[in-house]
């Protein structure tokens, strides 16, 4: 099929080179210049494992372009996918302009049928709006879906090349068809395949991760109360997620979560709900809950040194908001040092990734180190945010003789604390009482 992908963030370069691998002819564009230029010379403007050599690969094969004509590439295009961004506005809504800009340019550049698929996680009602926009500027006929992602940033290529679910949305039933047969060779099953209206299929992905983010904030909420209790909920984790009507997955209690989706989505459903005159209580109190987690590891550090952290060292292990991922939008570890940077201490930090994209935010605030160890250098506390492999299972007695005061301070519960104890460090998790 010929597609185009317009919009070549995280989504859309994911999609592009996916759905080229597949053997379709997709044409990438942006208006943003200086971001094709870079992707022409090869360069892959994000960290994603796997794929630069899937684009690489595509290119090669002459199934995957990329270029600044979207005017060429709508008109080429049997199926135009949306995968612009849809940032916060102040108000907690999504800001939508740069979707309603691109259904503007399709309309003014339909030549037959076409399938038009938004990608960017859109409140419901967005399919509506596209279709108004494109019918203003086009009598040739078009079908109009909702088709959203479910990525996950660090296993996006697995997610995009074998989902457990395909979502597609839409009222017209050839464009549900076109998509049907577009995403059929990526299932297993094809009851995987999951048609809907559009504004049904919009509120899934909303209604997916707002239910992930409400387990991760029940979890870091009962933490606290474990603490007070003197349990450990990394005991109480992994029972109840045995239950298999509950499941083990997304129930870590951690530094708050982070991301580009959880908190921008969760923001944008509230509106969404607000603006229908419905109180989303509950995902209202998982956004309270998760702003109040991020201060978290802060406040345990200053409680432990009597809140007072002028000249005292804290060495920060992970930038990123989780591992595999240079991503730093909304990453608890922003919180955490600017809480302790004014509380007068003095942060090393390091990641495997991220730092380039820290710098720019904290400048010589903060003293970036290229070793893990050199973190730990001369600090009085060592506090880990991001659980990347290297950090899981380090030398230990190493970090002993680097430190003034040996305290741990483990924000995602990977080091076993009687472990550490034995070894003279003083340790505290998240919720381990
Ligand atoms: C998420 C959804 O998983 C994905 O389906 C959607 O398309 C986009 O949003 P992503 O933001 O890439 O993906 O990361 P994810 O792995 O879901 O983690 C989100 C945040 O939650 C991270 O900050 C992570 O550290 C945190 N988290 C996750 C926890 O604190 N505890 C958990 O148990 C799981």
């Amino acid at each position: 099929m010929q597609l185009a992908v317009i919009g070549t963030g995280y989504v859309g370069l994911v999609a592009g080179a996916g759905f080229a691998d597949f053997g379709n002819d997709v044409a990438c564009v942006d208006v943003d210049e200086g971001k094709i230029a870079r992707l022409l010379r090869g360069e892959v403007p994000i960290y994603e494992p796997g794929l630069d050599t899937l684009i690489a690969k595509n290119t090669k094969a002459g199934r995957l372009s990329f270029s600044t004509d979207v005017a060429g590439a709508i008109r080429n295009a049997e199926v135009v996918f949306i995968a612009v961004g849809t940032p916060s506005a102040a108000d907690g809504s999504a800001d939508l302009s740069a979707v309603y800009a691109v259904a503007e340019t399709i309309g003014k550049n339909m030549n037959g049928f076409k399938v038009v698929a938004t990608k960017s996680t859109v409140p419901v009602g967005t399919a509506d709006q596209v279709e108004a926009i494109i019918a203003r500027h086009t009598t040739h006929p078009f079908g109009v879906a909702s088709n959203p992602e479910f990525l996950k940033e660090g296993d996006a290529i697995n997610d995009f090349m074998k989902p457990d679910r395909v979502v597609i949305g839409s009222n017209n039933t050839r464009a549900l068809e076109v998509l049907r047969s577009l995403y059929d060779p990526f299932v297993r099953t094809s009851d995987r395949i999951h048609a809907m209206g559009a504004r049904s299929a919009e509120l899934t992905k909303y209604a997916s991760n707002a239910l992930l983010a409400t387990r991760i904030s029940f979890m870091n909420d009962l933490a606290l109360l474990a603490e007070k209790l003197g349990a450990d909920i990394d005991r109480v984790r992994k029972a109840v997620g045995a239950d298999p009507r509950i499941g083990p997955k997304f129930l870590f209690p951690g530094p708050g979560f982070g991301g580009s989706c959880f908190p921008k989505d969760i923001s944008a459903l509230i509106h969404t709900a607000h603006a229908m005159g419905h109180d989303l209580e509950v995902v209202r109190a998982v956004e309270e809950v998760n702003k109040r987690q991020k201060h978290v590891l802060g406040s345990k550090v200053k409680q432990h040194f009597d809140g007072a952290l002028a000249g005292r060292v804290v060495g920060v292990w992970g930038l990123a908001f989780k591992p595999q991922t240079d991503d730093i939008r909304e990453s608890p570890a922003l919180t955490l040092i600017e809480d302790l940077l004014e509380a007068g201490a003095t942060v090393r930090a390091h990641d495997p990734q991220a730092i380039e994209n820290v710098r720019p935010l904290f400048g010589d605030r903060v003293t970036y180190v290229d070793t893990m160890y050199t973190a730990a250098e001369g600090a009085d506390a060592l506090a880990l945010v991001t659980e990347w492999h290297e950090y899981r299972r380090p030398d230990f007695h190493r970090i002993k003789r680097l430190m003034r005061t040996p305290s741990l301070f483990d924000g995602r519960n990977i080091w076993d604390p009687e472990d550490l104890r034995a070894l003279g460090f003083w340790y505290t998790g998240i919720g381990r009482g």
